[in-house]
């Protein structure tokens, strides 16, 4: 799947924007920098289709993606903190739950957690969101570079712990870094393999 070419569709701001749905989509949610974007990248192996940086709230529309012409990869903007202003944000966000509740070939939303700092009260709630709408998510831990090998396991742990009162959540935790490239090709393996 990710041998096959890889291109940007196009940035949607209103559900009304959104492509056909007509082919498997997958999407990356997770608290502003936590890495969408940047692991969008890693696992297309190119360096700049996902516009990536330091700023949170730097991805600000629904960006879709095509995988060999028979997927969808779609990059979110954050929730969370963000450096731009409340109505904007706000917009943002409105758009980003109508998305997540209500598109109907989603497959699996992955939420990317920083592996530093473990699923937040922002991330329960759309976890939740994402019950409500039986979406099946599946955890990612981002930035594993950033992590002791010693503690990676106690944050695995804890993340399988605040999962368990989540019925939508798909039991296997990945966790990644698009800087060593560390679980890039388990990830591709999983998001290839769901049909
Ligand atoms: P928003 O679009 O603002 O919601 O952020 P995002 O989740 O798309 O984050 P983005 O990919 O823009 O990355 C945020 C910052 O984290 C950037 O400076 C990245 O270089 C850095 N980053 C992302 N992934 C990793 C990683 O695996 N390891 C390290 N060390 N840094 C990372
Ligand atoms: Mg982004």
């Amino acid at each position: 799947l990710f041998a096959g070419s890889t291109e940007f569709l196009k940035g949607v701001v209103a559900m009304s924007g959104l492509p056909p749905a007509d082919r498997i989509e997958i999407c990356l949610a997770g608290r502003s920098n936590v890495g969408k974007s940047t692991l969008i990248n890693a696992l297309t192996g190119q360096k700049a289709l996902a516009r990536a940086s330091n700023t949170p709230g730097r991805t600000q529309e629904i960006n879709f993606f095509t995988l060999a012409e028979s997927h969808y990869l779609v990059d979110l903007p954050g929730y969370g903190f963000a450096n731009a202003p409340l109505p904007v944000v706000q917009k943002w966000q409105a758009l980003l739950k109508s998305y997540l509740t209500g598109r109907q070939n989603l497959r699996r939303a992955f939420v990317l957690i920083d592996a530093r700092h473990g699923v937040k009260s922002v991330d329960e709630e759309i976890m939740s969101l994402l019950g409500s709408a039986a979406v099946t998510f599946q955890c990612v831990l981002t930035k594993a570079d950033k992590v002791k090998a010693s503690d990676k396991e106690r944050a695995l742990d804890l993340t399988r712990k605040a999962l368990q009162k989540y019925p939508a959540a798909f039991p296997e935790i990945v966790m990644t870094s698009s800087e060593t490239g560390d679980g890039i090709a388990t990830l591709r393996a999983i998001i290839a393999g769901l049909e």
